[in-house]
């Protein structure tokens, strides 16, 4: 280990068999967290080439259990997001793809921190199981082509161990090991083709536009190194997507979106990352050609069908599709007003993400329990015109005191007296 260490800390390059020494050994405990820690630093100031992180990532998916979707007919397509503020994506993308064809076998997360989880906006859809088993979750897929549950089995141990300790060792931050990271779950998760939603802006992991290019263009290498196809969007997360920031309160917008009836910035979004799907899961030719596939089963009402025939499938009541006020609710509303008039100049997402959070609607530690029920709603964007005591958003809460969030949100909604454009929303599609 020594001999790696101290290559890597001169810039050279692994070969497969050091890499997946050290992962191997690093998961077992043959190898101590000192010599981890020297090599994580070592990896985090030299660098890899594609191939290194291709060898790093799989030799992450083989630390542990991989999910077997081969029971599953046709290409299955897989999406991540990097992770934002109100993005409200999947919940949308999962049954519209399926409408259209292409098989939708998704884990899905928890939130952390000031970017919410699919697996608790799931939740808040009363009975609703995210863990059903592996057979059920196959059965299902076939059966439906859509089921969306959290992580079973033991994927990935030697990530969860390496994050963990990147996380106290300041080595979090290397585009490397987060393309590995990422790239490790989904390959053992089961994904035969992948589509990236690399965020940035305020929101995102990924504060610059470079930061998010440079990542993006590593896991797509990784996919094309370990023979996944994999694409990768930049998308804009200077603000948050759509206006609801909050569990049951995204449900909603999730349903409003699958009616036609969504917010213009995530119904675009889930309209580009679609038909990266569907054309990855070989249902259509171009992207025009997908796109009006999927505007096709919004319209027709098929896909908020199966989205309400997943849930039904998964121990919910169905119903709430048809009727989003069968979802949770706060006990009270309050108006955020502006302190000033103009426009809307800047959104903080990052610190609105931290105000919904505060309400309960996310976890600060893992730990903590979160309310499904609260959280924001916004009513301007960047680019509105507002009114001096107009309101900017409301707040959803089940408690009286929502000062710190109030404060948090008239600080970080900036308004000025010249008009600003809207941010643009797609930046880059990178495809290997
Ligand atoms: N998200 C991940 O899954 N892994 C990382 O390393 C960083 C963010
Ligand atoms: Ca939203």
């Amino acid at each position: 280990m020594v001999d790696i260490i101290e290559r890597k800390r001169n810039g050279e390059v692994l070969s497969k068999e050091e890499i997946t020494f050290f992962v191997t050994g690093y998961t077992k405990g043959t190898i101590p967290d000192y010599q981890a820690s020297a090599f994580l630093m070592a990896i985090y100031f030299s660098g890899m080439n594609a191939e290194e992180q291709g060898y790093l990532t799989m030799a992450m998916v083989e630390s542990g259990d991989q999910i077997d979707l081969s029971a599953i007919e046709g290409i299955k397509v897989d999406k991540h997001s990097t992770g934002g503020v109100g993005d409200t994506t999947t919940l949308i993308l999962a049954p519209l793809v399926a409408a259209c064809g292409v098989p939708v076998a998704k884990m899905s997360g928890r939130g952390l921190g000031h970017t919410g989880g699919t697996l608790d906006k799931l939740e808040s859809i009363e009975g609703f199981h995210i863990e059903i088993s592996e057979e059920q979750f196959v059965s299902q897929v076939n059966h439906l082509k859509l089921a969306v549950i959290g992580q079973s089995g033991n994927l990935t141990p030697a990530d969860k161990k390496l994050y963990a300790l990147r996380d106290v060792t300041a080595t979090v931050e290397s585009i490397s090991l987060i393309a590995s990271s990422i790239m490790s779950k989904k390959i053992a998760a089961g994904a035969d083709a992948i589509v990236l939603d690399v965020k940035t802006g305020e929101g995102a992991f990924m504060k610059t536009l470079e930061d998010a290019e440079k990542l993006a263009a590593a896991m797509v290498a990784i996919g094309k190194q370990v023979g996944r196809q994999t694409m990768a969007v930049i998308s804009d997360m200077s603000q948050p997507l759509g206006y609801a920031i909050g569990n049951a309160l995204e449900v909603k917008e999730a349903i409003d979106t699958l009616q036609g009836n969504g917010p213009d910035d995530l119904t675009e979004l889930c309209l580009v990352l679609g038909s990266k799907m569907i054309m990855a899961g070989g249902k259509a030719a171009t992207t025009e050609e997908a796109k009006s596939m999927l505007e096709a089963v919004i319209e027709n009402g098929s896909a908020l069908k199966l989205f309400g025939e997943m849930i039904a499938s998964q121990g919910g009541n169905r119903e709430i599709v048809h009727n989003p006020d069968l979802l949770p609710k706060a006990a009270y509303q309050m108006e955020v007003p502006s302190p000033a008039s103009g426009y809307v100049t800047k959104m903080e997402a990052d610190e609105i993400g931290v105000a919904a959070m505060l309400l309960g609607a996310g976890r600060a530690t893992k730990e903590d329990e979160i309310d499904l029920a609260v959280g924001i709603v916004l009513n301007k964007k960047i680019g509105d015109r507002v009114e001096k005591g107009e309101p900017l958003a409301m707040i959803h809460s089940n408690r009286t005191d929502v000062a710190s969030s109030l404060e948090l949100l008239q600080k970080h909604i900036h308004i000025g007296s010249e008009k600003v454009d809207k941010p643009t929303l797609i930046y880059k599609t990178i495809i290997n």
